[in-house]
């Protein structure tokens, strides 16, 4: 990296937020001005591991070189259409979307949030001119402890009170049932149901990995009582665990795959509702849009974030330093931490709560150059770009270790 634009402290520019943007994050006390693959330069000039990746949005790490040149070329020639014509990047990306997912159909958006809201749209209508379900009946079951993004239809089925209170009224025809819990699922399960909706492994809960056979469990019920089995992938993947998908793990093929984050390679918001034809078709010229939604830029960059998962290369690094992670963590268990949940490189990790909050913790690792996000409570969120070296990881856990080591 080459030396710091010295504009503002950072103590000046996170005063100058204050009066000037809404108060709706608590970010940790550190201003970023470059990033190139895991570090993060603040505008002092000092370095940071990122241990969160964007929330899983950069996998690739920042500026991967393959991704930004992508960008670069597009830039050049071409940005921003709209849906009104049709432009030239639009058909590869779909197809070569579809073809690493194994399904027919890609719906291009924007936001995660957006690719949910699309989802439960396409889920609706394919309930009410396919399986026949009387207008306005439809319901969809999902999870408690979901986190699916922030629109009030969204936050409407969450359990969360912070995500919730305050925005009512909310969209009725949800169903919430507990997670990993395939009787309570079967019981909410009838036929008003156009879908069950649930991610694969709850990020935002802590990293919560269903047990084995949960997934094959869903398949199957929602396969037997005839209704789409929705996957929120967009946190858990693209990599994330080691596979493509964190469904691969069990080998299930999802009706609808709901994608974003690490598709816009850290560049540009791209998301995706994708699907089969006799899904994904019920949807008609007007009946749903989005000005932006694959739009020239974001699908030569989601291409390109294509092309690296089409080598595996990204997958088999999650899986193999998530060994690493995994082992690393085991031997923490009893020295401040007190248990973890992980999957390729991704871990819930809970710090043993009398050395203090998540948030604490984090802030802590930030002042020894490491930067994760807390989720809740005492839980901290380890997610780092899937491109971090064995030293690097072996370091960043080092520091952890020393972290909650000088807390006791
Ligand atoms: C599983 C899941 N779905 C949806 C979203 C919403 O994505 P976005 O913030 O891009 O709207 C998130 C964001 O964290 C997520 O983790």
């Amino acid at each position: 990296m080459t030396a710091p634009v010295r504009t503002r402290s950072s103590e000046d520019l996170i005063r100058a937020e204050e009066p000037v943007l809404a108060h709706n994050y608590h970010p940790l006390p550190v201003v970023v001005s470059r990033a190139e693959g895991v570090w993060v330069e603040d505008v002092e000039g000092r370095r940071y591991l990122d241990l969160l990746a964007g929330y899983s949005a950069l996998n690739f790490g920042h500026r991967h070189p393959a991704l930004i040149a992508a960008a670069h070329e597009q830039l050049d020639r071409l940005t921003l259409t709209s849906r009104a014509f049709h432009n030239d990047r639009l058909a590869e990306f779909a197809e070569r979307l579809a073809g690493l997912v194994g399904l027919d159909m890609v719906l291009p958006m924007n936001t995660g949030a957006e690719a949910v809201e699309s989802g439960i749209k396409v889920a609706r209508k394919w309930a009410y001119d396919v399986k026949g379900v009387p207008a306005d009946r439809a319901t969809i079951v999902v999870a408690a402890e979901n986190f699916h993004g922030r629109t009030t239809t969204i936050v409407g089925f969450s359990t969360d009170e912070t995500a919730r209170a305050g925005f009512g009224p909310f969209a009725p025809g949800f169903r919430i049932v507990p997670y990993n819990d395939l009787a309570a699922l079967e019981a909410a399960v009838d036929e008003t149901t156009a879908a069950v909706l649930i991610e694969p492994i709850q990020g935002e809960a802590g990293v919560i990995i269903p047990d084995e056979g949960y997934l094959t469990g869903v398949r199957e019920l929602t396969r037997r009582t005839g209704c789409l089995f929705v996957a929120d992938e967009i946190q858990s993947g693209l990599g994330r665990t080691g596979r493509t998908l964190a469904v691969d793990h069990e080998s299930v093929v999802p009706d609808v795959l709901l994608l974003g984050k690490a598709l816009g390679g850290g560049i540009v918001p791209v998301s995706a509702v994708v699907a089969n034809r006799d899904v994904l078709g019920v949807l008609g010229p007007g009946e749903h849009g989005s000005t932006f939604g694959g739009n020239p830029l974001a699908a030569a960059v989601g291409t390109a974030v294509v092309d690296l998962l089409e080598t595996g290369e990204f997958q088999r690094r999650a899986a193999e330093l998530g060994a690493v992670l995994r082992d690393g963590l085991t031997g923490l268990v009893g020295k401040g931490v007190v248990g973890f949940r992980s999957r390729g490189l991704w871990a819930g990790v809970d710090v043993d709560p009398a050395l203090g909050t998540g948030r604490e913790v984090s802030a802590r690792l930030m002042g020894e150059g490491v930067l994760v996000k807390d989720t809740h409570g005492s839980t901290i969120r380890l997610a780092p770009p899937l491109t971090i070296t064995e030293d690097e990881l072996l370091n960043a856990l080092a520091t952890l270790e020393r972290v909650l080591a000088r807390s006791v």
